[in-house]
C-alpha cells in the first residue's frame, strides 16, 4: 500500500450508550449483587475506536447508526465534540444501541449490548473506498462486514465480540485483531496478518499462525479495561494507515491500550499521540 501523508480512516461500527454500574465482585449465573451509582456513558465499540483514532490525531469519519431519540443525539454529539466526522452516521427507527456494562474493583467487566440501531448500519451509499484503510468490529450486522470487506481498499478487522465469521471475508482483511477468547474461533494458519491482543500481558503479531513479533503492555494500575481493546484497535488502524512498520505498530497499539486503563469508562482515558510516544520513549 502507498503510504499517504494524511490518511483518512473510516470506522464502519457500533453507537452505543453504556450503562454503567461497578461493583465489588462480578456475579455468577443467578446471583444478585449491590453495586454503585448508575453511569450513562459514550461507548459502542465503533464509536470508541473513531473516538480514539481521532484523538491520536488521524481524520476519522465515522459510519453507523443511531435512533431517532434523545440518546442518538447525544452520542452523535460527542463524536463530533471528539473531533469525529459523523455525516455519514444515519438515524433510523430503532432505538439506539445499549450496552449493559458492570466493571470490578480489579477492572474487570462483563458486558451485554443490546444493538437496536447498530443492526440497520448500511454502508451501501457511503463511498468506502476513498478511504486509505477501514476499521470495523462484529456489533453489525455479519452481510455489512462482508461488503466492508469486498469494498474496503485496505480492511482492519477487529472481530469482536466473538462471532464465526466467514473465512473467505476474513481472508481480504489486511490485518484481523482479536483478543485471547476471540483468537478461538479463527484460523491463525490461514491469515496474512493476525495480531493477538493478550491484557496485561501485551500483544503477539502472526504472520500466517507463525509468531512474527511481541509487545509488553505499559506498567499500568488499571482502573477500567473497558474499551481498552477499542483504543489498541484504532491505535494499530493508525499507525497502518500512516504506514508504520508491523512491529512498530504493535508497540505503539499496546502501550496506547494500556494508557485506555487509566480512567473509568471507555474513552475516560483515550490517549494523544504525543502521551503514548512519551511513555514508549521512558520505557525503552
Ligand atoms: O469495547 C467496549 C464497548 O463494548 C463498550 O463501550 C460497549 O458499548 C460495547 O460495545
Amino acid at each position: 500500500m502507498a503510504v499517504p501523508l494524511d490518511p483518512h480512516l473510516a470506522v464502519v461500527g457500533s453507537i452505543n450508550a453504556d450503562l454503567v454500574v461497578r461493583v465489588a465482585r462480578l456475579p455468577g449465573p443467578g446471583e444478585t449483587v449491590v453495586g454503585g451509582d448508575l453511569a450513562r456513558l459514550a461507548g459502542g465499540k465503533g464509536a470508541n475506536q473513531a473516538a480514539a483514532a481521532a484523538r491520536l490525531g488521524v481524520r476519522t469519519a465515522m459510519v453507523g447508526a443511531v435512533g431517532d431519540d434523545e440518546t442518538g443525539s447525544w452520542l452523535v454529539g460527542e463524536l463530533s465534540s471528539a473531533g469525529v466526522d459523523v455525516s455519514r452516521v444515519a438515524r433510523c427507527a430503532r432505538p439506539t444501541g445499549t450496552a449493559l456494562i458492570t466493571v470490578d474493583d480489579r477492572g474487570e467487566n462483563v458486558i451485554v449490548v443490546a444493538p437496536g440501531a447498530n443492526g440497520d448500519v448500511n454502508p451501501s451509499n457511503v463511498a468506502l473506498e476513498d478511504f486509505d484503510v477501514v476499521l470495523a468490529q462484529l456489533e453489525i450486522p455479519p452481510a455489512v462486514v462482508d461488503e466492508v470487506s469486498r469494498r474496503a481498499r485496505a480492511l482492519v478487522l477487529n472481530v469482536a465480540p466473538s462471532a464465526r465469521v466467514d473465512p473467505i471475508t476474513l481472508g481480504r482483511c489486511a490485518v484481523v485483531i482479536a483478543n485471547e477468547i476471540e483468537v478461538a474461533s479463527l484460523d491463525l494458519a490461514s491469515l496474512a496478518h493476525c495480531v493477538v491482543t493478550l491484557g496485561a500481558r501485551g500483544a503477539v503479531h502472526y504472520r500466517y499462525g507463525r509468531e512474527v513479533a511481541r509487545a509488553p503492555a505499559l506498567p499500568v494500575e488499571p482502573v477500567d479495561t473497558v474499551g481498552a481493546g477499542d483504543v489498541f484497535c484504532a491505535a494499530y488502524a493508525t499507525q497502518y494507515a500512516c504506514g508504520v512498520e508491523a512491529r512498530e505498530a504493535l508497540r505503539f497499539a499496546t502501550a496506547a491500550g494500556s494508557l485506555a486503563t487509566r480512567a473509568p469508562g471507555a474513552r475516560g482515558a483515550l490517549p494523544t499521540r504525543t502521551e503514548v510516544e512519551a511513555w514508549l520513549a521512558r520505557a525503552s
